[in-house]
């Protein structure tokens, strides 16, 4: 029976951060995964093939348009087999560096499904049937999410697929229904759109991006759509039909009235993931997940003793970034540390053109909260950067407390709000006040200015607008 510190269920990135950090921390650590590569959702089906294609797609779709503006004159001609390969080649380079690094840490990969059979006590079943059995003092959950299904309407991943299945469509579809207007619909939506499929993207709610800022998501919406993406908002799809080339969907408005069938040649289901711990054997300790499937937790402990959970299978952002600091602040504290983490810190970005990222809250929750704030916003148009690149839409707001002038909340929306958003994250977790970014000099020409600028704009003595 090998014997462990800590046994991790699930190789993700709340799984294989948790698994290093204990090989630095000098604990025998093991991580048991059952695909055949680490790395989890985001770097095999999620953050990291998505951003491949978006970051080629964005490319073909300037090369086709705004590099003429710029006077760059060239026909792009699509291959998508070469944008695929290139995305599986950079996927596999990721995952194998997680290899490494469990090499460099001394973490062990045990392949294949975990189980929890007792306290303390996990056994492994490897793909020819091979079952072994291992044991720690401590066990910790990261199996991470699985797609939310949508009764009526079954995946096939041939016309009716997930976000797996619409990172490896094997082509452009004509026509593309993406059902929820959410991180994932709006990302892999604007991937086709860009390669040159029709899009219309069928949301239940009256908004798009529920949790982002209203001001904001209402910008983003109207970039989108002027891109040529279109939304049906308040409609639910009752039922899906695929035949062999195409799909019909029902979809009627969720306020009432008469239902319409709407074709494609595919339909991307994305309406969220819901926490993955099938056949896991939580009953063995006595966990047992919350009505929505995720594990209840304090400070990562479950109800069992030595049984810890991290990352989607719990409850906060499901994101990788949020994944990674669970699992080191949940190691730390095994390893009789105290780890911590800041859930009002956790950034949120889209990828899409524009981007848009977040950190802290909006406005309608410090409304909702009674905090009184003040605002400062800054368009990209008055920018230099963003004007000599071409690249004006959107804007920078920085919501601050109105007695304290502490930030509570950023919201960018533009290229590169997601790298921009770092520099806030850092700035609130030292609590800074609005003032002092507004103070800090920032290098001339970058986006980066614009978010000083809305710093500024709170304090109300903006420069540049
Ligand atoms: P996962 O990454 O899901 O890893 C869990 C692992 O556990 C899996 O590999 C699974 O095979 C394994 N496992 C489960 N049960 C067992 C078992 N019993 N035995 C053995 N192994 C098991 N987040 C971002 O922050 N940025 C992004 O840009 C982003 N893009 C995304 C794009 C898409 C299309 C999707 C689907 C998700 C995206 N996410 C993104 C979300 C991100 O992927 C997840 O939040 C993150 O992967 C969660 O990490 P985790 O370790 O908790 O779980
Ligand atoms: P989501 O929660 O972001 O969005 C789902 C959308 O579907 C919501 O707008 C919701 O109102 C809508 N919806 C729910 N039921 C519906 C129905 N029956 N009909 C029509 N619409 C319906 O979920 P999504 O996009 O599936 O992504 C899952 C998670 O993956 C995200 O919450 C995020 O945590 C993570 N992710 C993060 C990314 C990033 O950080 N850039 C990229 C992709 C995913």
């Amino acid at each position: 029976m090998a014997q462990y510190d800590v046994i991790i269920i699930g190789g993700g990135p709340g799984g294989y951060n948790a698994g290093i950090r204990a090989g630095q921390l000098g604990l025998k650590a093991a991580v048991v995964e059952k695909r055949v590569t680490l790395g989890g959702t985001c770097l095999n089906v999620g953050c990291m093939p998505s951003k491949a294609l978006l970051h080629a797609s964005e490319l073909y779709e300037a090369a086709g348009g705004e590099f003429a503006t710029l006077g760059i004159e060239v026909k792009p001609k699509l291959n998508l087999v070469q944008m695929m390969k290139q995305k599986a080649e950079s996927v596999t380079a990721l995952t194998k560096g997680i290899e490494f690094l469990f090499k460099k840490n001394k973490v062990d990969w045990v392949k294949g499904f975990g189980k929890i059979t007792g306290p303390g006590k996990v056994e492994v079943t490897a793909e020819d049937g091979a079952v072994t059995s291992l044991e720690a003092k401590n066990i910790v959950i990261a199996t991470g999410s699985e797609p939310t299904p949508l009764p009526g309407v079954t995946i096939d991943q041939q016309r009716i697929v997930d976000s797996t299945g619409a990172l490896s469509l094997p082509e452009v579809p004509k026509s593309l229904i993406v059902i929820g207007a959410g991180i994932i619909g709006l990302e892999l939506g604007s991937v086709w759109r860009r390669l040159g499929a029709k899009v219309t993207v069928v949301e239940f709610l009256d908004r798009i991006t529920p949790g982002m800022d209203n001001e904001t998501a209402k910008t983003f919406q109207r970039s989108l759509t002027k891109q040529g993406m279109e939304f049906k908002l308040g409609a639910k799809v009752t039922g899906a039909k695929a035949g062999k080339s195409s799909v019909s969907l029902t979809v009627e408005p969720v306020a009432g009235g008469a239902a319409e069938t709407l074709e494609a040649d595919y339909v991307l289901v994305a309406i969220g993931r819901r926490p993955y711990t099938e056949g896991l054997g939580l009953e063995t300790v006595g966990v047992t997940p919350d009505k929505r499937g995720f594990i209840e937790t304090d400070h990562f402990k479950t109800s069992a003793p030595g049984v810890w959970a991290i990352g989607d299978a719990i409850h906060g952002p499901m994101l990788a970034h949020k994944a990674e600091e669970d699992a080191v602040a949940c190691i730390e504290m095994i390893a009789g540390k105290y780890g911590h983490v800041d859930y009002n810190l956790v950034p949120s970005v889209v990828y899409t053109y524009p981007e848009v990222a977040w950190v802290g809250k909006t406005e309608e929750q410090l409304k909702e909260a009674g905090v009184a704030y003040k605002v400062g916003k800054f368009p990209f148009t008055a920018n230099s950067r963003a004007k000599i690149n071409h690249e004006t839409e959107g804007f920078a707001k920085v919501i601050a407390d109105a007695k304290t002038d502490e930030i509570l909340g950023v919201h960018i929306i533009g290229p590169q709000a997601g790298e921009m958003i770092g520099e806030y994250c850092v700035a609130m977790a030292f609590k800074a006040a609005s003032e002092d970014i507004a103070r800090v000099c920032h290098p001339h020409p970058t986006r980066s200015e614009a978010g000083r600028q809305a710093a500024m704009g709170v304090e109300g003595w903006t420069m540049q607008a």
